[in-house]
């Protein structure tokens, strides 16, 4: 399978913002924390944007937003929310050079994000099951960051199986496939009541990142340990000058 076609959400991506908007996340909420982080104004980057959800509620609060996406569908939704003037691009977060730094780079539930365990501790997670596309993915994430900038990740429960009601009469499930060694395969599955449609369906290959392996990499490329925010939604990585 080539780099491209791994965990794309092609498939889902026509179902996504049911997802999200029925309270996967809550998108105002997060954005109401990053605006006690991320300077007023600046200019963000977002990896794994999606279809723009959270770039809107940045560009509303008065962000110079930007997004990066490796799956097509998902960016035509983001581009027709966010309108032409945001800058969208597709490709790969391990090899992309989009030549300029941003004050802040975010990844909300994108390429990585940490997870809360259940014993109150933390770790990491994300879209590159193989540990040597994350340590290229960091590399060619950090030099896209201004100097004191922020690398900001979004915090969520560890993954389990769960389903959930959605508006329009659809019942949304995941189930969780332990691979070993920390990779393990999620389904998405959507379903009309009614008639019992599959709507949509996605499975990717997600990975848990060792802490010591993520956050090594980037006190290598300078930056400090994570800062939680006090509602644990999110945590910072600072650049060094
Ligand atoms: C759970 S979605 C999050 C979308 C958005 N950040 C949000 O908050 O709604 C994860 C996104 O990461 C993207 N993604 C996964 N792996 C990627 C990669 N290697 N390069 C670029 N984008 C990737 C997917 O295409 C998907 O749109």
């Amino acid at each position: 399978m080539s780099k491209e076609s791994i965990n794309q959400y092609d498939t889902m991506a026509e179902c996504y913002n049911l997802l999200m908007l029925g309270g996967y996340y809550d998108y105002q909420a997060q954005a109401q924390t990053l605006a006690t982080i991320l300077p007023p104004k600046a200019k963000i980057l977002e990896i794994g944007a999606g279809t723009g959800l959270m770039l809107k509620e940045l560009l509303d609060l008065g962000y110079q937003v930007t997004g990066i996406d490796h799956t097509q569908a998902m960016l035509d939704q983001a581009k027709n929310l966010l309108g032409s003037e945001v800058s969208l691009f597709q490709t790969d977060v391990t090899d992309f050079d989009l030549g300029q730094t941003y004050q802040a780079i975010i990844s909300n539930g994108g390429v990585w994000y940490g997870v809360w365990w259940e014993d109150g501790k933390f770790g990491y997670c994300g879209h590159l099951p193989d540990q040597a596309e994350v340590l290229k993915s960091i590399r060619c994430v950090v030099r896209h960051i201004a100097p004191k900038g922020q690398l900001v990740l979004s915090m969520q429960d560890a993954h389990c199986n769960k389903i959930m009601d959605l508006p329009q009469d659809v019942t949304y499930e995941q189930r969780i496939h332990d691979k070993g060694n920390g990779v393990f395969e999620k389904e998405y599955i959507f379903v009309r009541n009614s008639n019992h449609e599959r709507l949509c369906y996605q499975k990717l290959t997600l990975a848990y990142i060792d802490n010591s392996v993520f956050e090594s990499a980037l006190q290598a490329e300078g930056f400090t340990k994570p800062v939680i925010s006090p509602d644990k939604r999110y945590m910072v990585f600072t650049a060094p000058d």
